[in-house]
């Protein structure tokens, strides 16, 4: 498909809507931006970090199905040239993305694959039960008695998490056989969701995790370099690329990563969580959009994953095969807020004198609740080590009060 690019706020402009305004969501935003579309940001509060450099904003609760709908309906009723459905977050009534793509809208990368990856159900399932791909052994249940009866079937130690919920909000492992009550009331007060239903998930005893960012384009389908990373209560502190993998792991990965996606299908850049133990590679799970571990990208590829996301969304090329690394490596380590109210940073020059190869991203995020992640560094190298060492340095001389 050859798409033309009309000016933002004519009735040719190419109209992004964003829905979820985070720190991804920004870098989206302006890539996008660089290209000539036109980006409305949507997200619950005002003055999200996207919101900040897009054309227009929108206040809306996005889980709300019938003001969706009104916003997307409005939307389409302006004119433009073409427009562009882009989830960044999981917390969306998917149902009705569903409809309307029935009905003509363009969801990116699939209405399907943004009601599949809203919760853990839809996209274990896919994977184990569909796709066959490897996974740990797991069991959806619905109550503390459920909980109790699978940590049994699965065995200890186990992760319970929430069906909805990200960032590791309400997860825990579990490592007695009588621990299933904890673990579902904790889980409970960490869900999105009235359901309140929990996975049940061996736990794996990894080498290592990756994410492998995979892009579906115009042209088919590429890799970046894979992607490591550490999490802290399940949320994000420090990635690095490229992880070093053996051939044999990397092949694994990359079959896995290729079936899930052609699976969920559309344009758009995916980030495909797994698990790696000696030359075996477990799914795990997936976001059909750019990937928080992915911020590296924003200093080792000439393309970030959120200038391959717009290129892949627009129907513009996308290098083959493997996306080139800048650098022998580079890493990210995530600034996190110490208070809550609103974020003065101070240090930033320390940061960036550190190291030449150092830089920043500072969110711009209203309000700090603690440990929201505020912003990024990133830094190059020669190899993972060193690269790592120069970002928790430069993240560490941020200070934030
Ligand atoms: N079964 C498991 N065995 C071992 N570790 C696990 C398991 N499940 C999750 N983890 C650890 O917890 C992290 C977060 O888990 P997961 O990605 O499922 O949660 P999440 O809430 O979706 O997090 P995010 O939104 O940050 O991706 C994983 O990256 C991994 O480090
Ligand atoms: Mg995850």
């Amino acid at each position: 498909m050859s798409m033309s690019i009309g000016t933002p706020g004519s009735a040719d402009a190419v109209r992004l809507i964003l829905l979820g305004s985070g720190e991804l969501g920004r870098e989206v935003a302006l890539e996008a931006i660089r290209l000539g579309v036109e980006v409305l940001a949507v997200d619950r509060y005002a003055g999200a970090p996207a919101m900040q450099v897009a054309h227009r904003s929108a206040v809306v609760d996005m889980t709300d199905g019938a003001a969706l709908r009104a916003l997307l309906e409005q939307e389409r009723a302006r004119p433009h040239g073409q427009l562009l459905v882009v989830p960044e977050i999981e917390a969306i009534a998917t149902e009705v993305l569903v409809e309307l793509e029935a009905d003509g809208l363009r969801v990116i990368p699939t209405a399907r694959a943004a009601r599949l990856t809203m919760d853990r159900e839809g996209i274990r399932r896919l994977a184990a039960e569909e796709l066959n791909l490897p996974t740990s052994p797991y069991r959806f249940c619905r109550s503390s008695e459920e909980v109790a009866e699978a940590i049994v079937a699965v065995g200890v130690p186990c992760v319970v998490k929430p069906v909805m919920s990200s960032s590791g909000k309400g997860q825990s492992v579990v490592r007695s056989l009588d621990g299933g009550a904890e673990a579902w009331a904790f889980a409970q007060v960490g869900t999105r969701a009235d359901a309140g239903a929990v996975i049940v998930e061996g736990f794996v005893d990894f080498d290592y995790e990756i994410t492998l960012l995979t892009v579906r384009h115009v042209g088919g389908t590429s890799f970046c370099a894979p992607i490591g990373h550490v999490q802290v209560d399940g949320d994000y502190r420090e990635s690095w690329q490229p992880q070093p993998m053996t051939g044999a792991a990397l092949d694994a990965a990359r079959e896995v990563a290729l079936k899930v996606t052609d699976a969920l299908g559309g344009w758009g850049l995916f980030g495909v969580e797994l698990f790696v133990r000696g030359n075996e590679v477990l799914f795990s799970e997936v976001s059909p959009r750019p990937h928080d571990t992915g911020m590296v990208t924003m200093a080792t590829q000439a393309l970030s994953e959120f200038a391959l996301h717009a290129r892949a969304i627009l129907g513009l090329p996308v290098p083959a095969g493997e996306v080139p690394l800048l650098a022998p490596a580079g890493a990210s380590a995530v600034v996190l807020a110490a208070a809550a109210g609103s974020p003065v940073y101070e240090g930033l020059d320390e940061a960036l004198a550190s190291d030449p190869s150092v830089s920043v991203r500072l969110f711009g995020k209203p309000e700090a609740s603690k440990p929201r992640r505020l912003g990024v560094a990133l830094a190059v190298a020669e190899d993972v080590e060193q690269a790592r060492a120069r970002a928790v340095a430069a993240a560490g001389a941020i200070r934030v009060r």
